[in-house]
Order: C-alpha cells, then structure tokens, then sequence
C-alpha cells in the first residue's frame, strides 16, 4: 500500500482527507474509465484511488496551483520501490488538466509512469512552472501519442527537448494546441525518429513565421500526416517554403479553417512541393478562388465550403482524382439570390455552427484512430 501511496503522491500529489465534500471521482461500471474533477475548494485527493484500476484516467485540479505540494513529495527518491505497483497498472491514458504545476513534480509523475504502460498522455489547460530536471539515465514512458492543449511552459522554447528527454522513443502522434511558446529550441530537439502525425491546429497565431520555428529541420524524418487546421495560415505557398527549409515530406496536409488568399504573396515565391504529397484539404478556407501554386499532381484535393462561385477550370486545379467541391456557392441552386446565402458569402451548410464543428471534431477523432490502428 505504501508503493501506491507514493504514486499518488507522484501523480497527483496529496493525499490529505477531507470528509465533507462529494466525491471528486468517478469510475465507470466496466472499470475502464475513471475520471476525477477537484475543483471543491477542498478537494478530497484521496479519493483518487478510485483510478487505480482504470484504464482511461482524467485528472483534473480544478485550476489550482499544485506548488505546495512540492515539499511533500521526495523528487529524488528511487522509483523502483514502487516498480512492481504502477507495473500492474491498467492504465493506458492518462489525461491531466487544469492545474498550475511545477515542471518537478509533472516529471516525477512521467519517471513513475516510466514503468507503467502507458500510451496516450493528454496534457489541457496546465501552466508549467520553472524548469525540468535533467534525466539521469531514468526515462519515462513509451507513448504513442502526446496531446497538448493551452499548456503554458514558463522554461520557454526548451520545453519542447526538455519532455523528449523524459520519454522513451517511439512517440507516433504529437499534437500541440493553444499552446506556447512554439519557437523551440531546435538544436536541443531530438529527432522524432518514429513521428507519423504532427498535428498544430488551433494555434491561429502560428503563422508562416511560427510554421517555420516549430517545424525543426530534419527532426521530422518520417511525417506523413500534418494538420495545420486553424493556424493563421495565410497562403499554401507559404507553407510549401516552411516544409521545404525544414525538409518535411508529408503524405497528407490539412489547412482547412484558416483564412486564405488565393493569390501567393510577393514574398512567397513559387516553391516545389514534397513529391509525396497526395492529399491537401483547403476546406473552410474562404476561398473565392482556386490558390495559385498548389502541387502539380494530387490524388485527393478538398475544396468544400469555400465562395467558390463557379466551376474551377481544369487549368486551375492540380491533375487529382478525388475533388471535393461540396458547400461552395455555385453547386448551391438560387445562389445568384442573395438572400440564400449568410452576408458572408458561406452557403448554409457551410456556416461554423456548433453542429458544424462539432462534426469537424469528430472527423478529426475518426482520422486520429485510424492513424494509429
Ligand atoms: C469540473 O467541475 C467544475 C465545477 O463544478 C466545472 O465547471 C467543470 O466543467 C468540470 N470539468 C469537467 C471536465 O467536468
Ligand atoms: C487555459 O488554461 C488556463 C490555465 O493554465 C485557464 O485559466 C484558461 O481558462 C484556459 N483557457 C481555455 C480557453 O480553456
Ligand atoms: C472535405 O472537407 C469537408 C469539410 O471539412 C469534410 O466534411 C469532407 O469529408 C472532406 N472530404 C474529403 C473527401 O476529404
Ligand atoms: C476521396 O478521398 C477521401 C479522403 O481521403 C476518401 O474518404 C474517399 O473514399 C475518396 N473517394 C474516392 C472515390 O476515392
């Protein structure tokens, strides 16, 4: 019992009683998902041991700094003692949210967690205080995927190297949203030998400046999915010159939701896209007509719910066998009335209502799971 206590204390980390407030937690029937809100004003931490035989398991601090918890926990203490426990552990992913945390404590959390099997770890709307120790020949766990979502990072662009050095190898999935800084410190990266999906959606002030300091030359040798959905992202040339200098060759890019414009600016010259590029999605761009300098060839180009007012041209469009023109303004019959059409020009269909995205959400889930079958 006292392994597990000192993995709670690691993970969470307190385990003070407090018999008056309702239970934080919550495991399902089937013991699979346990998730924990402590937003009480005292929270009752030890009713975490509920999660303990979970496989899904979401922690949340109800926006607390988790700084005075510091003392109570011996970072350097020898992990081992709780090997066997956190072994045994069901627990496949792990979401932790909602909480200010030093950077200390979320790294012994990941060199417990180095034993367990873990896969998917999500972190949402943390503020990570002060710096990462440096590992001493001690890693954390093996993940598939890496979720980050408004994490703010007070150790600036070294965030990025310093949590590669606590994971073991092998990470498929990395997606960054709301999250900063963005500018890594590139020579301090390690490359992401095994990184399939790169995904920087929702991070609308990213920009081509902010494309070109994320995306790591060379660090991203065997990319094939990038989402770039929401990023500020004005031209597809600009990020043809941002996949270039980092010497990216994605299979499928997403810059769907961003607002652009179909004309490349002056300073985004003409530029060759990656030979292995297939597939581009630009719906939801806004676009009145096809963008200039997009790949040659293509096998799927995605063009749904943009102004279009009339059928592109074939001189217009890359060679591609699969063309999505769906929701633009000249499929729609009685556009040329404009009361049919929302004042910004967007067929019904097409408008950002809640439906909408969440429908554009699930699409994403859907793609995520296949991504990793
Ligand atoms: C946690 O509890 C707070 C307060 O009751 C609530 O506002 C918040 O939505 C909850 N979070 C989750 C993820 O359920
Ligand atoms: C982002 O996280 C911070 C805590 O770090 C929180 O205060 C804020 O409400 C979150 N923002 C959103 C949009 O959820
Ligand atoms: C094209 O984009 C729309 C909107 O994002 C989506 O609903 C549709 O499934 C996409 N189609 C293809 C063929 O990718
Ligand atoms: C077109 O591409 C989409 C997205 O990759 C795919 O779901 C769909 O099956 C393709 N359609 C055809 C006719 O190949």
């Amino acid at each position: 019992m006292e392994s597990v206590r000192w993995l709670l204390l690691l993970l969470l980390p307190v385990l003070d009683i407090s018999a008056t407030t309702p239970d934080p937690c919550e495991l399902d029937e089937d013991d699979i998902h346990c998730a924990c809100n402590f937003s009480e004003p005292q929270p009752d931490w030890s009713s975490a041991f509920l999660c303990v035989s979970a496989v899904d398991v979401e922690i949340r601090g109800g926006g607390r700094s988790l700084e005075q918890f510091l003392e109570r926990v011996d970072i350097d203490a020898d992990p081992r003692q709780y090997m066997d426990v956190v072994k045994a552990l069901r627990l496949r992913r792990l979401t932790i949210g909602a909480a200010r945390v030093p950077a200390l404590l979320l790294f012994g959390a990941l060199r417990v967690l180095g034993y367990s099997r873990l896969k998917e770890l999500t972190l949402e709307d943390l503020e990570v205080t002060g710096t990462m120790p440096q590992p001493v020949g001690i890693q954390g766990p093996g993940l598939s995927v890496l979720r980050l979502r408004n994490v703010s990072w007070t150790t600036g662009g070294a965030w990025l190297p310093e949590l590669q050095h606590w994971l073991k190898p092998g990470l498929k999935v990395l997606n960054i949203a709301q999250t900063h800084p963005l500018d890594f410190s590139c020579d301090k990266v390690l490359t992401f030998s095994a990184l399939t999906t790169l995904d920087l959606s929702d991070n609308p002030g990213l920009g081509k400046r902010g494309l070109m300091a994320t995306l790591c030359p060379h660090k991203f040798p065997v990319l094939r999915d990038l989402a770039l959905r929401n990023a500020g992202i004005q031209t597809p040339n600009e990020v043809c010159s941002a996949l270039a200098t980092a010497g990216v060759q994605p299979h499928r890019l997403d810059l769907s939701h961003n607002s652009m414009l179909a004309t490349a600016k002056p300073e985004d010259p003409g530029c060759v896209w990656p030979s292995a590029l297939n597939s581009l999605d630009l719906s939801f761009a806004g676009l009145e007509q096809v963008p200039k300098g997009l790949p040659a060839e293509l096998e799927v180009l995605n063009l749904s719910c943009n102004r279009l007012n009339r059928k592109p041209r074939s001189d217009e469009l890359p060679k591609v066998s699969n063309l999505t023109l769906d929701g633009n303004p000249f499929l729609i019959p009685g556009t040329s009335n404009p009361s049919s059409i929302v004042p910004s020009g967007v067929v019904p269909a097409c408008v950002h209502s809640p439906l909408a995205v969440g429908m554009s959400g699930t699409l994403a889930l859907l793609q995520g799971a296949r991504g990793f079958a």
